[in-house]
């Protein structure tokens, strides 16, 4: 479905990622691994498609949606036609808004009577966004600020989920939860991208997975078989 080809992506003079090279199929939980500064979240940005500063220049290769070139789209095409929707490192929500505004704001381009089909699944994914629809959600905890990241891209009417490191900063029990409901996500037919520098988290999940280190791919395989792999297991999984 989704197909990259030797993609290079720069910040100015700075390139970032080298000619990498990998595909998502539909259905699939395909995971992205690599440390702080590997090109993960450029990667992301760039299958975005958005803009410079804070995103990278695609200077060389392909990025095909069922065939058709993303290169030269507008980021909001992306969203709109593809259905991609990227939930950013960092959360982006905002702080001086209620859960429930953060929602109703992520779901302002789609029709209106699929809004509280699309509340009840959310709430029910996450129970505690419900108990929290009226509270401000800069008083929400680290893990509920995620949970709510999640519910906005949920909105947005999408089929590919983009996730840039969906267990940073959350406590232990959290991450579990976190991702069984990503795994629920896709039982329920959405595609994921997962981008983690916690990749045994991200390897339990995923049906396949690539680790790039310094802007290449180095290794890829079913996410079984990278959890296996010594050279892995010992730079990445902590032996
Ligand atoms: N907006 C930016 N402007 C300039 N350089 C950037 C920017 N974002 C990231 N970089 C650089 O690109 C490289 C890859 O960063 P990034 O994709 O954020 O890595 P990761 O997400 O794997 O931690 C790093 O060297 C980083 O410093
Ligand atoms: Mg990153």
């Amino acid at each position: 479905m989704l197909t990259v080809t030797n993609l290079y992506a720069r910040y100015g003079k700075i390139e970032a990622v080298h000619g990498i090279s990998f595909h998502v199929e539909e259905g699939e939980i395909v995971t992205l691994i690599g440390a702080n500064g590997a090109g993960k979240s450029t990667t992301l940005k760039a299958l975005m498609r958005l803009p410079p500063p804070e995103a990278p220049v695609v200077s060389g290769g392909e990025i095909l949606f069922a065939g058709q070139s993303l290169l030269r789209i507008e980021p909001h095409v992306v969203v709109d036609k593809y259905k991609m929707t990227l939930v950013p490192e960092g959360r982006h929500i905002f702080g001086n808004l209620t859960v429930m505004e953060n929602l109703q704001l992520a779901a302002w381009t789609r029709p209106k009577h699929t809004f509280s089909g699309s509340l009840e699944r959310i709430f029910s994914l996450f129970p505690r966004l419900a108990e929290r629809a009226r509270q401000r959600s800069d008083t929400l905890s680290g893990g509920e600020q995620q949970m709510l990241a999640v519910g906005r891209a949920l909105m947005a009417d999408c089929s590919v989920l983009l996730l840039d490191e969906p267990s940073m900063g959350l406590a232990p029990l959290l991450m579990l939860e976190m991702f069984r409901t990503l795994k629920q996500l896709n039982a329920e037919g959405l595609t994921l991208i997962i981008v983690e520098q916690n990749a045994k988290l991200a390897l339990e999940v995923a049906d396949r997975g690539y680790v790039l280190d310094t802007g290449e791919i180095v290794a890829e395989g079913a996410a079984r078989e990278l959890m296996q792999h010594p050279r892995i297991r010992e730079a990445y999984l902590g032996g």
